[in-house]
């Protein structure tokens, strides 16, 4: 599993590999700079290793040209092609006839954006694409594609599953592991172009000279591949490590140590990216200490950042017991009445959903009410909540589906993907953010499907409008294998698997039922943690007469938040989507149930033998691939696919028993009893 989707296996197909030769089995690349040299290393690997044979040969003789910037000029202009449009890192690909003979061209306006170019190049080949003709251009729709690792300084990750933190920061400054070059590789051959290295609950010494010597050596190795390094910040970082009595933003010795602190960042790494802030948020330091508004605190190290053109990516994820306002609704609160007070170079990133990274949330109602303000999309691809790295769950449907979902904000068509490209308000700066799910597992992710979310969040935060579907083809043609009975059956089992858990885990809407803490398995009964809004069930509010949230107006009203026509929808159960019913509604065990014409107890019991039923699916159709996929690979996941089906029905059982005491009804017919 360590070659990711970067395997480069032979290809099986003679006729296709023939085809390939004549493409590029001579290739040449123009220029001189670090970032060609990955280019012509990459190519000489990847090609070598698709091809049989493959080498760099001169620009009269090469099938396939790579050229960028003033070196692709002679082409640009005998060719005449255009590429202003494809701006800093889009690309184009195309067959010419040049010099009177056909050949392959990359073109880009920088050496980044040849790379990207490249990588598209040899997935084409990869996935065994007919590249006769072929004329395509490619452009990023968001800015920054980033990862956040939540790695602490121990090695330790929070929530990750994979492992420990592959930053060794031991050994770092001096000891450079082939997995960072390798990590590289992998990220901008789907696009990302950044990389929070550090927790959000962060560590104040990761801004000591100690560390950032460190940090240092990483964004070197990173730089040739297109990829900035930001850190995580601690908001009182100027009293833990600066000596200062105060963190207070509006304090001028405040101001002036983040100043400083930010120039030494710029005299060692100069394309250094910015901050990214978790502040007054589960007990994190924050401006709110000093009585200071986000926006003043953001805006403080936004200026300190701005003389190198740095950002700061300041996060929405805050909830207050003091506040007395329901959890869901605080991120809204907060950060609404701050549009506009925002610098420009601050963004505010925001969780998909309201609450936390749930199996499925309804989105978080910020995005579309901030024209002046920069959203940033923060998923997860760490599997908090979703079962670690022992279930199997693609998570590109889900992705899909929040960006899809119409915020109406500027009447219909306005997209999630739309606020977040910056297309609905023309946002100065774009990103998109993923919590990653890596670590030192020799697989990286802890679970070969799981290198899955990682490709799909890279891709998707480059162009927020391709299908989950589409991403799942080429995945498992790249990662797995090419032949079409697995290409067909895997990608099933992806594109079901995100219904599946949600089925076994939290049908209907029901949310943060899992286990204490650890957030493992099922807990619907947790009752007894230290604030309300941590225990399960404050959040499934069951008893003798019903089960679900009310957050409709005759609840806590979180729908007045959302635009119209969705806070009409969501206020009204009949036309509320039944994927979020009992997110928005506490409703009677006997109410009705459209889509079925079940009562709402038998329909939820129902979702959990169906979630339960489709990993056992999942599971056999796994097994008849026994012999078609290497052998190595099928027995790791068939091995945590085993545990995965003794979850869903772990999850299933003691859900429907919980929940059973409460609706007092049997369990409906035809369905075996739970143990
Ligand atoms: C969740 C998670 C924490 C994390 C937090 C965050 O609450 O359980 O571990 O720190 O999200 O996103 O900041």
């Amino acid at each position: 599993g360590y070659r990711l989707w970067l395997k480069y296996d032979p290809i099986d197909n003679a006729d296709v590999q023939q085809a390939y030769r004549q493409h590029a089995a001579n290739w040449f690349v123009a220029g001189n700079s670090a970032t060609t040299q990955v280019i012509k290393d990459e190519l000489d690997f990847a090609l070598k290793g698709l091809l049989g044979e493959a080498s760099a040969t001169d620009a009269e003789s090469a099938g396939l040209i790579v050229a960028a910037g003033d070196n692709a000029t002679v082409y640009r202009q005998k060719l005449k092609i255009e590429t202003a449009d494809l701006g800093d890192e889009g690309y184009l690909i195309q067959q010419v006839r040049w010099q009177n003979k056909p050949r392959l061209v990359v073109l880009a306006n920088t050496d980044v954006g040849a790379l990207y170019g490249t990588f598209h190049l040899l997935r084409l080949m990869q996935t065994q694409q007919n590249l006769e003709n072929v004329a395509l251009r490619s452009a990023p729709k968001t800015q920054l594609r980033v990862l956040n690792h939540w790695d602490n300084l121990d090695r330790h990750v929070e929530r990750g599953y994979a492992g420990q933190s592959i930053w060794d920061w031991h050994k770092l400054p001096d000891y450079r592991y082939q997995r960072y070059f390798d990590y590289a590789r992998a990220n901008a051959s789907v696009g990302i172009n950044g990389t929070v290295l550090n927790n959000v609950n962060a560590d104040p010494l990761i801004l000591t000279s100690q560390y950032l010597d460190k940090v240092k050596a990483l964004a070197d190795i990173f730089r040739p591949y297109g990829i900035k390094v930001y850190l995580s910040v601690k908001f009182s970082s100027p009293q833990l490590i600066g000596g200062l009595k105060s963190s207070d933003p509006l304090d001028k010795k405040v101001q002036a140590w983040w100043k400083n602190k930010a120039d030494e960042i710029y005299q060692a790494i100069p394309d250094f990216g910015g901050f990214l802030v978790k502040a007054n948020s589960e007990g994190q330091p924050g401006p709110g200490d000093f009585g200071r508004t986000h926006a003043q605190g953001a805006n403080m190290l936004a200026q300190a950042l701005a003389p190198h053109g740095g950002v700061v990516m300041w996060r929405a994820f805050v909830y207050a017991n003091e506040k007395n306002e329901e959890r869901s609704k605080q991120a809204y609160s907060e950060f609404k009445p701050l549009d506009g007070k925002f610098d420009d170079n601050v963004l505010v990133q925001v969780k998909n959903g309201p609450i936390d990274f749930q199996p499925r949330e309804p989105v978080n109602a910020l995005f579309g009410a901030t024209p002046q303000t920069p959203l940033m999309m923060e998923f997860q691809i760490t599997m908090e909540y979703l079962g670690f790295s022992t279930h199997f769950v693609y998570l590109g449907p889900m992705y899909e589906e929040v960006l899809k979902t119409d915020t109406f904000a500027k009447g219909k068509g306005s997209t999630v993907a739309s606020v977040i490209d910056g297309e609905l308000y023309d946002y100065p700066i774009t990103g998109m953010a993923g919590v990653a799910n890596i670590g030192t597992d020799r697989n990286w992710t802890g679970h070969i499907m799981l290198q899955s979310n990682w490709y799909v969040f890279g891709r998707m935060a480059w162009n927020p409008s391709i299908s989950s579907a589409t991403v799942a083809d080429e995945w498992v043609r790249m990662t797995l294998s090419n032949d079409n009975e697995v290409v067909t059956k895997v990608k099933d089992m992806m594109m079901a698997s995100h219904e599946a858990t949600v089925n076994y885990m939290t049908p209907l809407g029901l949310h943060h039922i899992m286990g204490a803490g650890h957030h493992y398995g099922p807990a619907p009964w947790v009752d007894s943690l230290g604030r309300a809004d941590w225990n399960s069930v404050y959040y499934h509010q069951a008893n003798s007469k019903g089960i679900g949230f009310d957050r409709s107006p005759s609840g806590v009203n979180a729908v007045e938040q959302y635009f119209s026509p969705l806070k009409e929808e969501y206020a009204n159960p009949a036309t509320t989507p039944e994927k979020y019913l009992l997110w928005f509604h506490h409703l009677p065990w006997e109410y009705n149930v459209a889509s079925s014409g079940r009562t709402l107890w038998s329909e939820i019991v129902h979702r959990y033998y169906q979630g339960a039923n489709t990993v056992k699916e999942m599971a056999n159709t796994w097994d008849s691939l026994e012999g078609k996929i290497d052998p190595w690979q099928f027995h790791q996941v068939q091995m945590a696919m085993t545990i995965q089906q003794k979850e869903a029905i772990w999850w299933r059982n003691a859900c429907v028993l919980y929940f059973q005491q409460f609706a007092e009804l049997p369990i409906p017919e035809g369905l075996e009893k739970p143990e």
